[in-house]
C-alpha cells in the first residue's frame, strides 16, 4: 500500500495546509529527481476552508460534482471511479493531483450522520486508487469531527503540526490520544504517529526555544520530532509552495529536509 500522510492536529493555525501542500510538492520533486517508478503524489483537502485547494489549484469554490464532497456521496461501487473524475492537476506541477475540498464538506458531516459506513467513505475507493501515486497526503480541518476521523481511517502515517507554545505542547498529548484510539479502538492497525513537525519556530523568543528543548528531551516525544521548521514570510505570503517562491530561505530547506526523511522512510519500507 502506498504511503498516506495526513496531517492533523484539532488546534487551528498550526501549519497543517502549509505542511500538507509544501510536502506533497516536495514530495514530487523528490520523486523526479531520483527517477522513482512511481512520481505522482496525491494530495487530499478535507477540509471545507479549501486553504490546501485554493493554493494548488487556484480555485476553492468546487462542488457538488467535482470534489471530495462528490465521492463521499457516491454509491459505494461507484465511489472509486468517482474520485478519479474527481482529481484535478495542480498547477504547481503536473505530478502534483489533487481532490479538492469544497465548502459543502461543511454540511456533509451532518448529511453522514447515521449513514453504514460513513467514515470509511474516504478509505475503501482511496485504496483502491492509492496504487497509481508514490504516496497521498491528506490535509484535516481543525476538529476531531467525524471528517478527520474519515481522514484518520484513510491513512497510514500521522504527521501532527504543532507552534512551539505551551498550550500546544499540552494539546499535542490529545491528538496523540485521538490517533491512538483510531488505531486501537476503531482497530485501523496500519496507522501510526509518524512524527510531530514543529512549525513557525522563531528561535528569538525564549519561550519557543525553551519549549522545543523540552520537546527533545522528552523521552517519547523527542524521538518523533521531524522537522523544525522557521518563522518566516515566504511561507506567510506564498500562494506557490515555499520552495518556488523562495528556495533558498531557511523554510524552504527545512521543508526540503523533512521530505527527504519522508521519502527515505518511503523507499526504505517499500523497498524500492
Ligand atoms: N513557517 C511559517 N512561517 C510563517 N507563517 C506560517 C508558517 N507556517 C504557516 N504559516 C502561516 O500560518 C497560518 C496558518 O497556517 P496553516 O493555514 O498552514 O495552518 P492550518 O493548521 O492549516 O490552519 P487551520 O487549522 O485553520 O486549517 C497561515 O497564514 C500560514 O501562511
Ligand atoms: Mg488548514
Amino acid at each position: 500500500m502506498s504511503r498516506i500522510f495526513v496531517m492533523t492536529n484539532h488546534k487551528g493555525g498550526t501549519g497543517k495546509s502549509t505542511s500538507a501542500t509544501n510536502v506533497a510538492f516536495g514530495l514530487t520533486q523528490v520523486l523526479r529527481q531520483i527517477n522513482a517508478p512511481k512520481q505522482r503524489v496525491l494530495l487530499i483537502d478535507t477540509d471545507s476552508q479549501s486553504h490546501a485547494t485554493l493554493v494548488t489549484t487556484g480555485q476553492a469554490d468546487y462542488g457538488r460534482e467535482e470534489s471530495l464532497y462528490t465521492v463521499l456521496m457516491a454509491e459505494r461501487q461507484a465511489a472509486a471511479s468517482v474520485m478519479m473524475d474527481c482529481i484535478t492537476v495542480s498547477h504547481w506541477d503536473d505530478n502534483l493531483h489533487v481532490l479538492p475540498a469544497s465548502p459543502l464538506l461543511e454540511g456533509a458531516e451532518r448529511e453522514l450522520i447515521g449513514v453504514p459506513g460513513a467514515p470509511y467513505r474516504l478509505a475503501h475507493p482511496l485504496h483502491q486508487i492509492s496504487q497509481h501515486y508514490a504516496a497521498v497526503v491528506i490535509d484535516t480541518r481543525p476538529s476531531f469531527s467525524l471528517m478527520t476521523e474519515t481522514a484518520l481511517l484513510a491513512a497510514t502515517d500521522a504527521l501532527i503540526p504543532i507552534e512551539p507554545r505551551y498550550l500546544e505542547s499540552v494539546g499535542l498529548q490529545s491528538v496523540i490520544n485521538k490517533i491512538n484510539d483510531i488505531r486501537e479502538g476503531w482497530r485501523h492497525q496500519a496507522l501510526q504517529v509518524n512524527g510531530i513537525i514543529v512549525t513557525k519556530m522563531d528561535k528569538r523568543v525564549r519561550g519557543h526555544v525553551e519549549l522545543l528543548e523540552s520537546l527533545q528531551e522528552h523521552q517519547v516525544l523527542g524521538q518523533l520530532i521531524r522537522g523544525v521548521i522557521p518563522v518566516n514570510e515566504a511561507v506567510a505570503y506564498a500562494h506557490l509552495s515555499v520552495f518556488e517562491y523562495d528556495a533558498r530561505c531557511a523554510a524552504s530547506q527545512a521543508y526540503a529536509e523533512l521530505v527527504g526523511e519522508l521519502g527515505k522512510q518511503m523507499f526504505a519500507r517499500a523497498g524500492a
